[in-house]
């Protein structure tokens, strides 16, 4: 799209517009040795360092069984971040981190760990940084470790907030692998935590276009008007990975697509993209709505599961012109494996904006392409005025959020080829963020950790979010657990999936966008 006079106000202030430093605190990683912290949560903080996003008064504390010194974890974590670093590591930020870094072993289960913990961050505050009592508690760690976590947290008093200080406990996904799972957890942990200390999150939430979904509905007013059954025909998000499960076969073969993407990252982008517009920003009023749209998601009954949710394992195959070995013969995967690495679904929403209006997502691993995009289909126009002229059909307007690699918005709309024959061809506007606010590159985690200090719950999942985005899923748990696959592998790596995915909508009489590099 191109760039008016008029718009270069929005790229000013984006670079103009930051958030002023959040407030003093602890953050303590329970599995600070683990990959996800070296991976994302210290490339993510020291991107936090570089845009002024942490107060001088800010530690951290890793725990994980590891024998390390504080200096040997600090040296780790130097190591890890030059590895991960989103951009160029600057020495003088990176010092002013790892100075505030400390290091805590022992096994989670061990009550003793918590009373050393607690004594290390008095001392802390007492030394080196003043971190007001102001605990945030990262739980990197396995789910099976979440309850006794919290329940420890509780027993030794950390997690209580008294005299305005404030103590928060971050879930890694998956929080629960069903829905009695995930009842039982929340069931669990408020019984040491009040809500507002709970911060479950989706790392999908940190990402800035899943964020502009809300904005570029509710702050546009071109799209409310028509965003419902009178002008949509259908809705399709795709969130296909080229990857297939590289070192975390073992970890994948226990869960499977269906429980990994669905309940939280599919349905995150479901629920923005359809929901009411929220009565403010506030995390109370989106969460409200995210909930309501989750809770109107039409049951799937056994037989629903059978036509409307595919699924599929890959077949050695190339990818990207790679060879790919089969799901079957990944590290870690048993030779028989009946786990899915694909899931296709339609889903119908019972609600006045969506009757009728299905929605179709698709995700799995080892795809002919990266990709992760909404894209909202509208009615076709009427071909009446077109009867008398060359043109036989017309494309429908498509209006695609793409979310990775790529961030960016495009239209699809008919103009007419010139020439004297009246024929129309499909053009497509497109507008790219990197062309408009230039690259920024982030883990994903920053926004969701400055949020958390601040205690922003927006980006995070309230419980009852979480339990009906597994009320959907269940249900084809059920069958799928009592109904093995017969037909596994049933499509290639570098393909998009089984062909049972492809009728599911040409029976509608529909097909899935054509996602090309
Ligand atoms: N890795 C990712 O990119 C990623 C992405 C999204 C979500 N997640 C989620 O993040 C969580 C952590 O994943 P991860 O990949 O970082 O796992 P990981 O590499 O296996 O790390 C586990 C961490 O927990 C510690 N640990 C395990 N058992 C312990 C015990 N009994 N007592 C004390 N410490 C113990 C380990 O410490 P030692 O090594 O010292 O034993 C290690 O620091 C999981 O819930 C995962 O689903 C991960």
């Amino acid at each position: 799209m191109q760039q008016t006079e008029s718009e270069m106000p929005a790229k000013d202030q984006a670079l103009a517009s930051s958030p002023p430093p959040a407030g003093p605190c602890a953050m303590v990683i329970f599995g600070g040795t683990g990959d996800l912290a070296g991976r994302k949560l210290f490339p993510a903080l020291y991107n936090m360092v570089k845009s002024k996003l942490l107060s001088q008064d800010f530690a951290i504390v890793g725990v994980g069984r590891n024998d390390y010194t504080h200096e040997q974890y600090r040296q780790v974590m130097k190591e890890k971040l030059q590895s991960f670093a989103t951009s160029a590591v600057d020495p003088a930020l990176r010092d002013w981190l790892i100075k505030r870094v400390y290091y805590l072993a022992g096994d989670f289960s061990d009550p003793q760990l918590y009373l050393r913990l607690k004594q290390t961050l008095v001392e802390i505050a007492q030394k080196d940084h003043n971190l007001e009592g102001n605990y945030f508690f990262y739980l990197a760690t396995s789910p099976a470790f979440f309850g006794t976590i919290v329940d420890q947290l509780g027993a030794s008093g950390l997690a209580k907030e008294v005299n305005g200080q404030w103590r928060r406990v971050v879930f890694e996904k998956p929080f629960g692998n069903d829905l009695q799972s995930a009842k039982e957890l929340n069931c669990q942990v408020s019984k040491v935590l009040a809500e507002r200390q709970i911060f479950r999150i989706d790392h999908y939430l940190g990402k800035e276009t899943v964020q502009n979904i809300l904005v570029f509905r509710f702050s546009n007013g071109i799209f409310e008007p028509i965003w419902n059954r009178r002008y949509i025909d259908h809705i399709q998000i795709t969130v296909a990975e080229t990857v297939g499960v590289e070192k975390r076969g073992g970890y994948f073969d226990m869960a499977g697509t269906l429980r990994d993407m669905v309940p939280n990252h599919l349905f995150q982008l479901v629920s923005l993209t359809t929901m009411e517009p929220p009565i403010s920003f506030n995390p109370g009023s989106v969460h409200d709505e995210q909930s309501k749209i989750l809770h109107a998601i039409q049951p799937f009954r056994d037989e629903d599961v059978l036509h409307y949710a595919i699924r599929g394992q890959y077949d050695a195959g190339l990818v990207k012109g790679e060879r790919v070995p089969a799901y079957r013969a990944e590290e870690g995967v048993p030779p028989d494996s009946k786990t899915e690495t694909f899931v296709a679904l339609k889903l119908m929403i019972d609600n006045w904006r969506w009757a009728g209006v299905p929605i179709y997502l698709r995700t799995g691993k080892s795809l002919a392409e990266r990709r992760t995009e909404i894209a909202v289909q509208f009615k076709r126009a009427p071909l009446v005025l077109f009867r008398n002229t060359p043109v036989s059909s017309l494309d429908a307007n498509q209006l695609i959020i793409h979310i990775s690699p790529d961030e960016g918005i495009s239209l699809r709309f008919g103009a007419k080829i010139p020439g004297a024959q009246m024929k129309v061809g499909a053009v497509k506007m497109s507008f790219n963020y990197l062309d408009y606010f230039g690259a920024t590159a982030n883990t994903g985690y920053e926004v969701l950790l400055y949020d958390g200090i601040m205690g922003d719950q927006t980006l995070y999942q309230r419980a009852d979010m979480v339990e009906a985005g597994w009320a959907v899923v269940d249900p084809i748990l059920d069958v799928w657990k009592a109904l093995s696959p017969r037909n596994f592998p049933n499509y290639k790596a570098g393909s998009w999936g089984p062909e049972e995915a492809t009728n599911v909508m040409a029976r509608d009489g529909r097909s899935w966008r054509e996602i090309k590099e």
